[in-house]
């Protein structure tokens, strides 16, 4: 059968500043969704990850279904009261627009989907990342899907190794989605030489050339974009199917072991090194750090198992303990040079302000 796999999240408000939210909140927006989901869903699950809660959910109306995108602003909009009557911080705060038009997106809630035939059996891992944005998604899909150094399938499994084919899109242009698709191996250095730049250039998707089926899909809202400032970090999610045709899970997470610096981390504005972290796992040090959860399913007709916690295993003990230790070294020169975001990604009202108001005192010594 064909099923849709929608995961939409938003920040709607959080304890104690942007640490996580409130179990009232997550009851309210779990209701909601099982409310007004009867007979639009087959299967939904909702967590956490840092100050962001993440609607999964299962389906037959296709990506970008109006009934399901309107159900998941209606229990965030529903939750934002409960976060309001708990004076959560930041209640709302990812809901940059007043009436729903039809789509979330481009209205603050990070949104990925795939629709496909599914699989006798469909593994698939959800990802959620806080304090971060989309690019922090790039290495490791290209490791992944792209390198087989670290995904040693596309060497040994003649299907992986007919390669995929990545859809890339330029987030920093707000006309419309701009998107260029390149297929690996061929196109290696040119997805290599756009993958780099992870606040430019985000992979959006990427299929099998096998069999030309959908294998991940990425939010790439820019929150700074749509509100024209500072709202917080676009905090992005990822929905990637596994094994088979498709790089296994471990192959998929393998990536996440390097703890690249990635952008985000205290207001948005810092690189850090971003900490694989389990389900449902708040921020701490300097509003950080940069997370990334990832839960593993298996579904058949649309309804889910429980999830499989992938980063809870110990192995990661000692990776979480490394990202620190890399987070931990950038921090000690504070402001300086990488440590903080470069002036085009400082949304941070602050700083711009002050910045521009200099640029008024700034003289070239010898003009008249
Ligand atoms: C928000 C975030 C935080 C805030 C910071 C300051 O997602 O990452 O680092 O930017 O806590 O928040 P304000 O300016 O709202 O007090
Ligand atoms: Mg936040
Ligand atoms: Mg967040």
């Amino acid at each position: 059968m064909k099923v849709t796999l929608s995961v939409i999240k938003a920040d709607i408000g959080s304890i104690g500043g942007h640490i996580r939210p409130s179990e009232r909140l997550l009851e309210t927006v779990g209701k909601i969704v099982a409310e007004e989901g009867k007979g639009l869903l087959i299967d939904s699950y909702i967590g956490f990850t840092g100050d962001d809660i993440a609607i999964l959910m299962s389906h037959t109306s296709g990506t970008g279904s109006e009934k399901v995108h309107k159900l998941a602003w209606n229990a965030f909009l529903g939750g934002t009261a409960t976060a309001k009557a708990q004076g959560l911080y930041g209640a709302g705060q990812d809901l940059l627009k007043d009436a729903f038009s039809g789509n979330v997106k481009g209205m603050g809630p990070a949104v990925a989907e795939m629709e496909f035939e599914e699989r006798p059996s469909e593994p698939f891992l959800l990802f959620a990342a806080d304090k971060t944005d989309p690019g922090a998604y790039n290495l490791p899909c290209y490791l992944a899907f792209a390198d087989p150094m670290v995904s040693s399938g596309l060497i040994l499994s003649p299907k992986v190794g007919k390669g995929f084919t990545f859809r890339i899109m330029d987030v920093m242009n707000t006309e419309g989605d701009r998107v260029i698709d390149l297929n690996a191996p061929e196109d290696l250095y040119d997805i290599a030489a756009l993958l780099r730049d992870q606040e430019r250039f985000v992979v959006e998707s990427i299929r099998s050339r096998a069999t030309g089926e959908i294998a991940a899909s990425v939010s790439t809202t820019r929150l700074h974009n749509i509100a024209g400032k500072y709202t917080g970090k676009d905090d992005p999610v990822m929905l990637a199917r596994t094994q088979g045709n498709f790089p296994a899970t471990g192959e998929v997470l393998a990536p996440y072991s390097i703890g690249h610096f990635v952008a985000g981390f205290m207001r948005g504005s810092h690189h850090g090194s971003l900490m694989p972290v389990p389900k449902n796992t708040g921020t701490s040090f300097f509003d950080g750090p940069p997370i990334v959860s990832c839960l593993a399913f298996s579904m058949k007709e649309g309804r889910f198992t429980e999830p499989a916690d992938t980063f809870a295993h110990p192995y990661w003990d000692y990776v979480r303990a490394k990202t620190s230790a890399k987070s931990e070294e950038l921090r000690r020169q504070g402001f300086f040079g990488p440590a903080m975001l470069p002036y085009s990604e400082l949304e941070y009202g602050g700083i711009v302000e002050r910045l521009k108001d200099m640029d008024r005192r700034f003289r070239t010594l010898g003009e008249k």
